[in-house]
């Protein structure tokens, strides 16, 4: 019997495994003689044309309108039941309940399990599996669907082309803890050994994810992880999420790759590295203008020429204001210079305080006399005056 005569009963035989079981059933690791540049020799699928992850270049990707705001559903609908969290001796897994799916999407897709990819706690180094112009992470959170509109299960499905939908979220550290992602990382010391499980209370799924849905990337790909059948539709939310870095050492030192009667190793830089593209087109739900990400700098920037502008604005409103009043009142005061000889009219300052009437007719009289030659109190608003 020739190679390719002995092979491919032998391919067969591994192909009915892995499809049956859906979960890899050859050994396998990150680095080392099993690490990610071998897996295409056990795992034919990784060697293929539309493997994941991928780097995002964003001047190449294609603005697509047609991609809407995608929608969990029911994933704020945990119920009383308790989640469950597994070490699989590569991440650590929390199986989602059937009943949370995703809207949005040609199909509708039923939500499987949810798992993390990270570092090893060097400041700096890599740990998310996408990047986005080469730049990596510190860590990505995995949400897995099937498309259960077309397949009966998981195991069906993640062979088929259109058979999986996940959600890529970039993790970043930030300042202050995340309260969502506690749900997960206070349980992880409970299953720090592979094949450990532990039970926890069920949360919002939905707040571990980013709070913009609308703005991302799409493109077929492929499972991060042997056996990488390529029959995922991605989507790679732009906006990232923040933990603490607390958070994410705990994440990076807490949970083993080994059994338990094993010699320890720390579960740590579980990421694949960025695949070819080919001829893959990178889709992005929003125009390429507004993908521009601003530094500290740009937004200050930013910020001082908005202010500036709107103080301008004020310069220029009160300017053309105080204008126009000056010429109303210089107009007022044409009137009045035009109809008095006095120049008390347009001094109206220093126009002299109106003196009390007296009971004294005659006197009062005297004083109406005198006034009508300087001024009258009682005119001192009226453009037009009475004594014409
Ligand atoms: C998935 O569905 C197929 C076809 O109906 C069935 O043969 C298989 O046992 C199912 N697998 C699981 C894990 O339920
Ligand atoms: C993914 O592949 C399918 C089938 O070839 C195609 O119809 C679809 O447009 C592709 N999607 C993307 C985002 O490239």
């Amino acid at each position: 019997m020739d190679l390719v005569g002995l092979s491919l009963p032998l391919l067969l035989v591994f192909w009915q495994w892995t499809t049956t079981t859906g979960a890899a059933v050859t050994y396998w690791t990150y680095t080392g003689s099993v690490g990610q540049s071998k897996w295409a020799e056990y795992f034919p699928d990784c060697g293929g044309k539309a493997q994941s992850p991928v780097d995002v270049a964003t001047v190449q990707t294609q603005y697509d309108p047609s991609l809407g705001p995608l929608t969990p559903l029911g994933y704020s609908q945990h119920g009383n039941k308790p989640f469950s969290l597994y070490n699989n001796g590569h991440t650590v897994v929390v199986p989602l309940p059937g009943w949370m799916g995703l809207g949005g999407l040609p199909w509708q897709f039923t939500a499987v399990q949810m798992h993390l990819h990270w570092g090893n706690g060097a400041p700096e180094a890599g740990g998310s599996e996408h990047t986005i112009n080469g730049q990596s992470s510190a860590a990505e959170l995995h949400v897995v669907h099937y498309n259960s509109e077309l397949y009966p299960n998981m195991s069906v499905a993640m062979t088929q082309q259109d058979g999986l939908a996940v959600l890529g979220v970039l993790i970043e550290t930030g300042e202050e803890a995340n309260q969502a992602f506690w749900n997960i990382l206070n349980y992880l010391g409970r299953i720090r050994h592979a094949g450990q499980s532990v039970s926890i209370p069920a949360f919002d799924v939905q707040s571990l994810l980013p709070s913009d849905l609308g703005r991302y990337y799409r493109y077929n790909g492929s499972l991060t992880t042997p056996p990488c059948f390529q029959s995922v539709l991605w989507t790679l939310f732009t906006e990232t999420v923040k933990i603490s870095h607390t958070q994410l050492m705990k994440l990076e030192t807490v949970l083993y790759a080994s059994k338990e009667e094993a010699d320890r190793v720390v579960m740590q830089d579980n990421y694949r590295t960025p695949q070819p593209l080919n001829d893959r087109t990178i889709l992005s739900s929003f125009p390429l203008e507004s993908v521009k990400v601003y530094t500290a700098g740009e937004i200050t920037a930013i910020v001082i020429g908005a202010l500036c502008g709107c103080v301008g604005l004020a310069v220029i409103v009160r300017f053309i204001v105080k204008t126009i009043r000056f010429f109303k009142h210089l107009h007022n005061e044409r009137v009045l210079v035009n109809s008095s000889t006095s120049s008390w009219d347009v001094l109206p300052s220093v126009r002299p305080a109106p003196v009390p009437r007296t009971k004294e007719p005659g006197k009062e009289l005297k004083q109406d006399v005198a006034l009508n030659t300087t001024s009258e109190p009682g005119k001192k608003e009226d453009p037009v005056p009475s004594s014409v």
